[in-house]
């Protein structure tokens, strides 16, 4: 059937972007605590401290998205609010939030996906290497591990990790999230290789357990498409998806890394030495249940031209006009499409990118399930006299995207759910609250962080009612 009756329709948030209360009731210091309030590179100084308040209004937000027909959650669990020193003593507290959360969730009729790490280390384990330490995958499945048996009772949708690929490259090439390591390819792959062993190891933990749901992990879409003019068709395209995919997806869904990507390492000088050939048998065993897609764009690739490796983005919004993208010397480059635009942070708006990644993914990996994890619009935004905010815009990107993940659905592709990032206002990383996402406004600027419908949400409430209407079981 294309259109399952069981679809889930929501929004997703992360901890550190929504809950605030960054240093109550046990909770432990996060990589991105330190990052918000030291680092001179956290650009306008914005912090999660507060952030929306989720901690303690997560009734009232949960609430407006049932009255907007949205019949699941996905949101992450904060790692140091759960084991404050990354290991070792549990915080009871901690516990206690998230059986809140997720009972609230069942509750009102919502599907809790919840998500063991967005980002936010410990910052204990940040000190120690983090992910690009072996001895994390270890410490992430302890944690895991504690969450499972407190909360898989219950949860039914898990996922490892949200986006191993686009956290290494944040932390590694680009510089701009915690601890900030520019061009690090070394540093880079290591991290992308342990995060994958550490979803692996989880997976296989979490079957072992016998509990009742599935564990998946969340991909940032990165399909690669190559430019007319490009002459090495092939050879970019296999550079693209090996730099971008593999790593992950493969080893999520084939169970295996592949031969090319040592070789093309190993062919550049890079270290493969901490990918140990026991690692193998953990990744046959830890073969995920469903696939997460974050959709917001695609990988424009072609011919490597001149110059040093170079990585492009932009943090700065409109006061810059750098084009988010990627020159790897001697590999590739990513380069402009003309027909397509940009959103005011460089990066490309290309609806299609959701129809070709679902349709590349099935033929590439077979009928896995697939759940659109996150897709939305980053605007600038201004509310009028009552707090409503006319994002237009928003509605007309997400609602291109969503007509793509139909198109796909036709045409056989097994997707399961959609998110919208995000149900309401959040912190986003180092753009702080100057760039919006979400289908309901919070004034930051007001102590009381009043919450607002924005027009998305009565679109998206409209969407998702249309969908039961006429779409479900068809
Ligand atoms: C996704 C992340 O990559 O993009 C979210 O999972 C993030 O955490 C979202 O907020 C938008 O990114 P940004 O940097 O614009 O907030």
């Amino acid at each position: 059937m294309s259109y399952p009756k069981d679809f889930l329709w929501g929004g997703a948030t992360a901890a550190y972007q929504c809950e605030g209360a960054w240093n109550e009731d046990g909770k432990g210091l996060g990589e991105w605590d330190e990052f918000s309030h030291k680092s001179p590179l956290n650009l306008n100084g914005a912090t999660g401290d507060i952030s929306s308040d989720f901690y303690h209004r997560y009734k009232e937000d949960i609430d407006m998205m049932v009255a907007g027909n949205q019949n699941t959650y996905r949101f992450s669990i904060s790692w140091a609010r759960i084991l404050p020193e990354g290991r070792g003593e549990v915080n009871p507290e901690g516990i206690d939030f998230y059986n809140r959360v997720i009972d609230y969730c069942l509750e009102k009729g919502v599907v809790p996906n919840v998500t063991l790490f967005h980002y936010d280390l410990p910052n204990t384990i940040a000190l120690q290497g983090g992910f690009a330490n072996r001895d994390t995958v270890d410490a992430f499945v302890e944690y895991a591990k504690i969450c499972f048996t407190a909360f898989g009772d219950r949860v039914r949708l898990w996922c490892t990790i949200n986006e191993p690929k686009y956290y290494a490259y944040c932390t590694n090439m680009v510089g701009n999230y915690p601890p900030n390591h520019r061009q690090d390819f070394n540093r880079f792959f290591k991290v992308v290789y342990h995060e994958a062993l550490a979803t692996a190891k989880t997976v296989a933990a979490y079957h072992e357990m016998n509990l009742p749901g599935t564990i998946g992990v969340v991909h940032d879409n990165s399909n690669v498409e190559l430019a007319p003019q490009t002459k090495e068709k092939e050879l970019i395209k296999l550079r693209g998806d090996l730099f971008y995919n593999s790593m992950t997806l493969d080893t999520a869904l084939k169970g295996c890394l592949p031969a090319s990507l040592l070789l093309m390492m190993q062919e550049n000088g890079f270290d493969t030495s901490y990918m140990k050939f026991e690692d193998s048998i953990a990744f046959a065993k830890g073969k995920v249940d469903w696939l997460g897609l974050n959709v917001y764009n695609r990988f424009y690739l072609t011919d490597y031209s001149e110059g040093e490796t170079e990585v492009f983005h932009n943090n700065l919004g409109a006061r810059s006009k750098m084009k988010e993208g990627i020159r790897i010397k001697d590999w590739f480059e990513t380069t402009d499409d003309p027909t397509t635009h940009r959103n005011l942070w460089g990066r490309e708006i290309y609806p299609q990118c959701m129809y070709n990644t679902l349709v590349e993914i099935r033929n590439t990996y077979g009928d896995i399930p697939v759940y659109i994890t996150e897709n939305g619009h980053g605007q600038y935004e201004t509310a009028d006299e009552n707090g409503y905010v006319d994002d237009q815009p928003r509605i007309d990107m997400m609602q291109s995207y969503i007509d793509q993940m139909y198109k796909a659905m036709e045409a056989g592709c097994n997707v399961r759910g959609y998110y919208a990032w995000s149900p309401m206002d959040l912190y986003s990383w180092v753009n702080g609250y100057e760039k919006r996402y979400g289908l309901v406004r919070i004034d930051f600027d007001n102590p009381d962080l009043p919450r607002t419908p924005k027009k998305s949400y009565y679109w998206f409430k409209n969407l998702i009612a249309d969908y039961f209407t006429n779409k479900a079981g068809r």
